[in-house]
């Protein structure tokens, strides 16, 4: 189980998005956090700015999609050139056909649960992802404190994937930093979207050193 460092935009400067990008090139992806103003109360960016993104690093883009009808959406995110493309499947229609499209197109596909939504009625879909995205804040802002409630579901999850015997890669995403990565890696994630941790630091690319180190613990 490799541990992934994903720095994740939201919390950079949006108007040299091309400079915090290239900031953090020792991460493993960048998380592209869309936020719709619907799924979410936070209005973010959407594919022009990924299509440029694509273009502005060589780090691969990780999407995460917090907007609504994402099934009709999701798909265009793969075209504008995101290696891994995340919906929520509290906004989906139809999480298998989805999953199975983006694949198809080239990408990873992830699915999304928001703290309040369980992983065992899902566990039927695991074989058809790639990944999948515990919340651990309510999705909507960076810079909020990490939810512990989540640390069980975070490992009953890391047991159904052994159960199952996949290879899905298992990421958490709020309020990851130096006083908590190491909890989630204890209870079974390897992939870590960390916002303020990394863009608040002096020095983002340390900072995802750090957490690195701190999670292969
Ligand atoms: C929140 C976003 C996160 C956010 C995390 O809805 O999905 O990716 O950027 O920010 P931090 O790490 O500051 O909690
Ligand atoms: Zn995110």
């Amino acid at each position: 189980m490799a541990v992934q460092i994903n720095p994740s935009i939201l919390s950079a400067d949006f108007a040299r998005l091309a400079e915090e990008a290239r900031a953090v090139e020792g991460a493993d992806w960048l998380h592209v956090d869309v936020m719709d103003n619907h799924f979410v109360p936070n209005l973010t960016l959407g594919v022009p700015v990924v299509e440029s993104l694509v273009r502005a690093t060589d780090t691969p883009l990780d999407c995460h999609l917090m907007i609504e009808e994402v099934d009709r959406w999701a798909p265009q995110y793969v075209e504008a050139g995101a290696s891994s493309v995340t919906f929520h499947v509290e906004a989906a229609a139809a999480p298998v056909r989805l999953a199975r499209e983006i694949r198809a197109k080239g990408a990873r596909a992830s699915m999304a649960l928001k703290p309040a939504t369980p992983i065992e009625p899902y566990e039927d879909l695991l074989p058809e992802l790639d990944m999948l995205l515990i919340m651990t804040v309510e999705p909507g802002f960076g810079g909020q404190a990490f939810l512990d409630i989540m640390l069980p579901k975070i490992r009953r999850t890391r047991e159904l994937i052994g159960k199952h015997g996949l290879e899905l890669w298992l990421q958490v995403d709020g309020g990851v930093s130096a006083s908590t990565i190491e909890r989630c890696a204890e209870a079974g994630a390897d992939v870590f979207v960390a916002g303020s941790a990394v863009y608040g630091a002096a020095d983002p690319a340390a900072a995802v050193h750090a957490l690195r180190t701190q999670a292969e613990r």
